[in-house]
Order: C-alpha cells, then structure tokens, then sequence
C-alpha cells in the first residue's frame, strides 16, 4: 500500500499564510495533528475557537479530553477558515441530522473528522459527501466477539485467514464501515453487520447494502501514513489526487 508524501505546516510559524494550497474538485485533502501538540499550536486552537466552545471547553473534566475538544475543533476551524478565507472564529458550523458537521458558509466544502490513539484527522473535498475514519491498531480482548458480531461470514474468512493479519484486517474493515456510515452521515442507522465489503487486489468493493438496492457510486480507500493505525476513507469522485498534510 503506497504512503502519500506528507507535506508538513508548522501552524505557529506563518507557514499555512504563506503556502496553503487551493482544494480543486479533483482533489482531497487529509489532514492530522497530533492531541498533545506544542504549547504554540495550543495556542493557536484556543485562539480559533468560537465563544460558545471557548466556554464547552471549561465543562470538560478530564485534561486529556479538554485537550482533544481543543485540538480538533481549533484545527477544524483553522483550516475551514483558510480554505473559505476567513478568520477561524467567523466559521459557522452547524450538524445535519444525524450529527454529521457541516460549514453553513460553504456546504458543498465537504469534510469530515476521526480520532484515535492521540491523533485526529481530517478530509475535504470539494466533489461530495466524504467519511474519514481512523484507528489505532491495538490489542482488543473481544476481537472474536466484534468480529463475528459486525463482519458477514465472507468479511470474517477474509480477517481470520491468516493470523498475522487479523487484527489489521480487523481494523481495516471496521474503519471502512466506519469512514462509509460517516460518507452518508447515518452513524449508527445501518447496522455494521447489513454492510458487506471484500477486499480484491488491494481494491476495497461495497458489495451489498442489506435493505438498500440503490446507492451512490462511492470509492474506498486505505491511507496509510504509519503502520499503527490505519486510516480510510469513502469518497465520490474519480481520478482524484490526494493531498497529505500534517500539522506541527
Ligand atoms: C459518529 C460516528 C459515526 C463515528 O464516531 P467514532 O468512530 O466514535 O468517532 P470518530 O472520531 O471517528 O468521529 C467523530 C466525529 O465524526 C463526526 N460525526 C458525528 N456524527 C456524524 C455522522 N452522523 N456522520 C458523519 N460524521 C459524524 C463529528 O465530527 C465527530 O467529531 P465530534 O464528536 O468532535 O463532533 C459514530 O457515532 C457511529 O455512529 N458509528 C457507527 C457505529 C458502528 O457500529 N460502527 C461499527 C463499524 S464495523
């Protein structure tokens, strides 16, 4: 599976005034930051939120999880501003039904969000609705359990056929689910387990949608960018080139 380059901004430096690029309708862009970045890039998200989540901030009791509010919505707010070219704070978020955020200035600025094991990241696109979903590979105590509960009995072959690729296989299929029901914005409405995916020369295929006879024509993807988590995404779109950022 082939890493992207990753183009690195050093968000207190000037660096994303000076060379932040354009998202075209041919392009996605990804998106990551560390949950505990430096004092500067703190800074800077405290600096981007609104007044209404300067004061959620306050009501969270643990500092880790303070710290993730902070981090994701400050960055999601940095580069939504960058990208409509306004200050971070002057963006309007709001939620579609099922909780899926969007940017009332800008809907068709499609994005989404995941975290996990300390990182949160991000997609845009210009084309249409994308999900994101990233995991930290861990060791899961009910691994068996999960696997029989959301995977069809083809899905379980695939991740149990060999060993040393379980828990990755595992991870893999899970985020893909995952990163689709986000793309849709159902969350939990379809039940992982109506979801069948296979996984052919390296190639990620929706094969059915149980209940569901017409759906878009939508892609999947693996974006691996370190070999401890796995990070997938579904989105529309042909021939799109993808960009790969990271914030420090
Ligand atoms: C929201 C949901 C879709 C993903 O949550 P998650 O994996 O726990 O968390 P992630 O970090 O990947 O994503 C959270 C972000 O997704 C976004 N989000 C929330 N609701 C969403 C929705 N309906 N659609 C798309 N994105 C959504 C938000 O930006 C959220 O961040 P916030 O809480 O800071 O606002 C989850 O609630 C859910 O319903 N998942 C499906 C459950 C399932 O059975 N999965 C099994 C797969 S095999």
């Amino acid at each position: 599976m082939e890493t992207l380059e990753t183009k690195e901004f050093n968000l207190a430096s000037g660096d994303l005034n000076e060379s932040f690029s354009e998202l075209t309708a041919k392009e996605i862009h990804l998106w990551r930051v560390s949950l505990n970045p430096s004092q500067e890039v703190l800074l800077s998200c405290q600096n981007a939120l609104s007044t209404a989540e300067k004061g959620r901030v306050e009501f969270f009791s643990f500092d880790q999880v303070k710290q993730n509010y902070l981090v994701s919505q400050g960055v999601l707010r940095v580069l939504l501003g960058k990208y409509l070219g306004i200050n971070p704070q002057e963006v309007e978020l709001g939620r579609h039904s099922k909780g899926k955020p969007f940017c009332k200035q800008d809907p068709n600025l499609y994005f989404n969000i995941s975290n996990s094991g300390g990182k949160c990241v991000y997609a845009f696109s210009r084309k249409g609705e994308i999900g994101i979903d990233l995991e930290k590979i861990r060791p899961l105590s009910d691994l068996d359990e999960m696997i029989e509960k959301n995977f069809s009995a083809q899905e379980q072959s695939y991740i149990q056929k060999k060993s040393a690729e379980k828990l990755r296989r595992f991870f893999l299929f899970w985020t893909i689910k995952e990163s689709y029901l986000k793309a849709i914005g159902e969350g939990m409405r379809i039940e992982p387990q109506n979801l069948e995916f296979t996984v052919q020369n390296q190639q990620i295929k929706l094969i059915g949608i149980k209940g569901y006879t017409d759906f878009e024509d939508w892609n999947f993807k693996e974006v691996p960018f370190d070999k401890t988590y796995i990070r997938t995404l579904t989105y529309l779109g042909d021939s799109v080139e993808f960009q790969d950022f990271e914030i420090i």
